[in-house]
């Protein structure tokens, strides 16, 4: 059967292994503790799903406007505005099927063939392969922990070449909840604006810091605001990972080209979604307020009894709802039967003999760590924690 060269090229996702595996477990009724989520464990407030149950009441059933509903895009432009001081026109906003759509189109505007990405690992597992499906080729950065897993403006300035074309930044990030700061930033822009480089800020995690605050770099300076495609969303802020609403915010030009790749690839996103994400962002933020609180507690419940447990490193991150610690003093030992060479082997082992489902750190570029997420109740952190006590011992 012929298959394209580009479907040839994706590679299966190391974490859905473990994920079907841990599917498995769970219908032969084991109690498997998933700590492999990327989405919140709250249910949508619930004023945002009475906007989306009114939207149907109200048949507003049809389709809209490829690149979003004007007021959805005046909303979103007033947020920028408001919680990150950075103007845009509604009609420089695209709304896409969540952040993941926004990225994607915003690389198949960007990147000819061969144009080179700079991704910095740990990275969200979905980057590269979106560059490569965009003709684009992904060019990894390892960053460390004494960085803090951050790139610095260094090694970004000995990585660009004649053919870099963009470079991506995720702060708050996943999988290691690094936050960077003003001043990072501002050094990694700086180095992107004299080399001519477009920035792709992945802001979806805003929302969701425990220490420093969320800047974005579209609003440091002019000039940036003019190299920068914005991606956010509702998904992991208001708990609506299901309703798939999030866009892009960038300088015309490429807007009315990310509208026009959307336009011919799938239309608006569906209509009640953007009535419901109209609520969201133009409602109380109470709900956002408790699940950050809540997520806090569970941040420091993990990082803590983490780091009681032998061979295990765990910074505490200020961002998002992961933990990515070293696993390095726990590999190669002896555990439930086999010799554990590598972080997949290990992440096997949890799931097999202790019942918890991770992710190894080689799926987002980085062997020898895990990641572990705490959108889960506290209850379930405290289990699996006994449960690795018990298997370290
Ligand atoms: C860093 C990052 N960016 C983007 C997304 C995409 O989220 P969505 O498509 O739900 O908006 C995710 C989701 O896991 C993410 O972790």
């Amino acid at each position: 059967m012929h298959l394209s060269a580009r479907a040839r090229a994706i590679r299966p996702s190391v974490t859905i292994a473990i994920d079907s595996r841990a599917k498995e477990l769970r219908a032969a009724g084991e109690h498997v503790i998933n700590l492999s989520a990327g989405e919140p464990d709250f249910p949508t407030p619930d004023f945002i799903k009475q906007a989306g149950i009114a939207a149907i009441e109200q048949d507003f059933t049809r389709y809209t406007p490829a690149a979003g509903i004007r007021e959805l895009r005046e909303a979103i432009a007033a947020k920028h505005e408001a919680d990150n001081g950075v103007h845009y026109d509604w009609d420089e906003i695209v709304v896409s099927g969540g952040g993941k759509h926004a990225l994607f189109n915003t690389f198949m505007a960007i990147c000819d063939p061969g144009d080179q990405v700079i991704i910095p690992a740990p990275y969200w597992v979905s980057y590269p392969e979106m560059v490569q499906l965009a003709g684009g080729e992904p060019v990894i950065v390892e960053t460390t922990e004494e960085t803090g897993f951050k790139l610095t403006a260094d090694q970004l300035r000995a990585v660009i070449g004649p053919r870099t074309r963009a470079v991506v930044i995720n702060s708050p990030n996943n999988p290691t909840g690094a936050v960077y700061s003003r001043e990072e930033l501002d050094a990694l822009a700086g180095v992107c604006a004299d080399a001519g480089l477009w920035m792709v800020t992945d802001e979806l995690y805003e929302h969701l810091i425990y220490e420093g605050e969320h800047v974005s770099i579209a609003a440091l300076r002019p000039e940036y605001r003019e190299r920068t495609v914005l991606i956010n969303g509702v998904s992991k802020a208001f708990a609506m990972t299901g309703w798939r609403i999030g866009w892009s915010a960038s300088p015309r030009p490429l807007a009315k080209a990310i509208a026009a790749i959307q336009s011919q690839a799938t239309s608006a996103v569906n209509s009640i979604a953007q009535k419901a994400a109209l609520a969201a962002l133009t409602g109380p933020r109470d709900a956002v307020t408790a699940m950050r609180e809540e997520y806090r507690r569970r941040r420091d419940l993990l990082v803590e009894g983490l780091n009681r447990l032998p061979g295990i490193r765990c910074p505490r991150p200020g961002g998002a709802f992961y933990v990515f610690c070293s696993v390095a003093g726990v590999l190669g030992r002896q555990l439930g039967g086999r010799r554990v060479e590598d972080d997949v082997a290990l992440a096997e082992v949890l799931l097999e003999e202790a019942r918890i489902a991770v992710v190894p750190g080689t799926a987002f570029g980085a062997p020898g760590y895990l990641r572990f997420s705490y959108a889960t109740s506290p209850d379930d952190l405290r289990e699996a924690l006994a449960r690795l006590e018990r298997l370290l011992a």
